[in-house]
């Protein structure tokens, strides 16, 4: 990976948060960050290590965000720890046990040696030499640097410790949700319901005041802290979301996002995270932000985009090469269908399909959407990037149309008002698990749904509201107090994967620099009398 003029800006926006005053030295800490990051040195040259046996590695590779995470606060993989390198970690005095050390607990910290100097550190990252004069395993690389950059990587290192985070204080841990003006009433209200429920729960099992025992950190015990939601509520144009963010973030510091609603786009929203370096764990956002350098922006699923993808492998695997296929795509101007239609059309290969994308506009009426696809111009394919108010109100299938493609995303998986004689016809983009292999998982959801009383409107949305919340509730709990927001992305990646209720997706993963935790779907049909039952057309597929 190169290092990009975009990396180099968040560097250089990081430090502005932290204040520091000469842009010189603003400069370097972002020379110095991409050492960690990207494994590139100031000169441009890639960072160079070697490995046992002689192996050299090089550039992003030996990177240390690799192992030690972009936090520098390490993590478990398997039975291997990888110890913390942010800079209090290193350079703390001796101490007894873990639970001696004034410092948050993380896995893998190491309390019983002596602290690093800056020439022991550097010996210990060219030499693989702990302060302790023993040599390390043959998982940490030999690094060659020289003397001014090792200075830089150190001073990185340093400027790495956790320290007061916002949104934490010793008794509360803010967090906010995001609700762009254009979100789906009925969805907006259903995921409320969902987290204010959840933070009620939460906050009834808080324990009164209790001193804190050192000892009592590792064993994961915690002053547990209440936990706040602020509904951030934006309001006129995308253009001032960023603007209103920003003030919003000032007045009421959060440690995260939770959840969240959007509409047509979420791509302020997504900016404002990144900026602030703010964790945004899975909104409900059709269309989310596909950005391969990001980091705070967690999804559950690609959304639309994932659909387009799923259908584009339906077309190009399952038709018959022999001819052109003439696909019309039909999504209404203003809703997310139009990136969905794009996407798709820039998957499928001009020689084989001749793709045309009809829009209506956003507020013609379900006649002039009728007469839009009647007026189909001989189109063997159809696309639906359509909301099932316009669904249930389409005219019989064009007589040359012989299959249609859906979003299920859109159109209401398997709730869609789907006229039915177009069931006969239509495969749908299903990027959710299929109804009855989910059913067990999603019992859980809907039974504490019905305890607590929540309507259930927007049944997705409030079941993924819902995972959401268990998840980030359970990574808060393995966190202990480190708060630390980079952190907190990383624990979230680990824990994922072991995760045994997800609502409504067969399994959720996500390596590190994977932002989409679900990666697959079907396509499905309908079949049965009434066209009531849904079929799959093949395997979970991941495009
Ligand atoms: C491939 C994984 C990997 C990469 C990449 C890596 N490290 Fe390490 N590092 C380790 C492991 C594993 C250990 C623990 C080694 C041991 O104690 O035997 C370690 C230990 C360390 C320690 C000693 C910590 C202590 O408390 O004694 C320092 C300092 C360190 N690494 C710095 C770095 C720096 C700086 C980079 C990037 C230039 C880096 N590491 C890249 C895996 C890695």
């Amino acid at each position: 990976m190169r290092l990009s003029a975009q990396g180099l800006l968040r560097g250089f926006t990081l430090l502005l948060t932290f204040g520091f005053p000469e842009l010189t030295f603003a400069g370097d800490a972002a020379l110095s960050e991409a050492i960690y990051r990207h494994g590139v040195l100031p000169s441009g040259a890639p960072l160079v290590a070697d490995r046992e046996g002689g192996v050299r590695i090089e550039g992003v590779t030996g990177a240390c965000v690799n192992c030690h995470r972009r936090s520098g606060l390490g993590m478990k993989e398997g039975r291997q720890t990888i110890p913390p390198i942010a800079g209090s970690y290193l350079f703390h005095p001796r101490a007894g046990t873990a639970d001696d050390l004034d410092l948050p607990f993380v896995e893998g910290m190491r309390a019983d040696r002596d602290p690093y100097t800056d020439a022991t550190l550097a010996r210990a990252i060219r030499d693989g030499i702990g302060a302790d004069g023993k040599p390390f395993s043959y998982l940490m690389p030999r690094y060659q640097l020289g003397d001014t950059e090792m200075a830089s990587l150190i001073a990185y290192l340093k400027q790495l410790s956790p320290g007061a985070v916002p949104g934490v204080t010793e008794s509360v841990l803010h967090f906010a949700t995001i609700i762009t003006p254009d979100a789906d009433p009925l969805k907006r209200q259903g995921m409320l319901d969902v987290l204010e429920k959840f933070f009620i729960d939460k906050n009834h099992y808080v324990r009164a005041e209790s001193p804190r025992l050192r000892s009592s950190r590792r064993l994961m015990f915690k002053v547990n802290r209440h936990w706040e939601l602020h509904v951030w509520q934006l309001t006129g144009a995308p253009e001032t979301w960023e603007k209103q963010l920003q003030a919003k973030l000032a007045a009421e510091p959060v440690l995260a996002v939770i959840s969240g609603v959007g509409g047509r786009t979420w791509a302020p929203v997504h900016r404002f995270c990144e900026a602030e370096a703010l964790p945004c764990l899975f909104p409900n956002v059709d269309l989310p932000i596909v950005s391969e350098n990001d980091f705070d922006s967690l999804y559950l699923s690609k959304g639309v985009l994932l659909e387009a993808q799923l259908i584009a492998h339906e077309l190009t695997t399952q038709r018959d090469e022999s001819k052109v296929h003439r696909v019309l795509q039909v999504f209404r101007a203003a809703d997310v269908g139009e990136e969905a239609a794009g996407a798709l059309a820039a998957a499928l290969p001009d020689e084989r399909f001749a793709v045309v994308n009809r829009y209506v506009p956003a507020g013609a009426n379900t006649r002039e959407l009728a007469a839009a696809i009647r007026k189909a111009g001989g189109a063997d394919t159809l696309v639906l990037w359509l909301r099932p108010a316009d669904l249930a109100a389409l005219d019989p299938v064009p007589p040359d149309v012989a299959s249609v493609f859906m979003s299920g995303r859109m159109g209401g998986l398997e709730r869609s008002p789907l006229p039915a004689a177009w069931r006969t016809v239509t495969h749908m983009a299903y990027p959710v698990d299929l109804p009855e292999r989910r059913r067990v998982r999603l019992d859980y959801p809907l039974g504490w749904f019905r305890i607590r009383q929540i309507p259930v409107v927007a049944q997705e949305v409030q079941a993924d509201t819902y995972l959401v919340c268990g998840i980030v509730s359970d990574t808060i709990n393995h966190m202990v107090d480190t708060f630390v927001r980079d952190y907190l992305v990383e624990r979230v990646e680990e824990m994922l994967e072991h995760r045994v209720i997800t609502g409504y997706y067969p399994r959720l993963a996500l390596a590190p620099g994977q932002r989409f935790a679900s990666k697959g779907g079907y396509v499905v049909h309908f079949a049965g009398r009434t066209g009531a039952l849904l079929i799959a057309d093949g395997d979970w597929l991941v495009p």
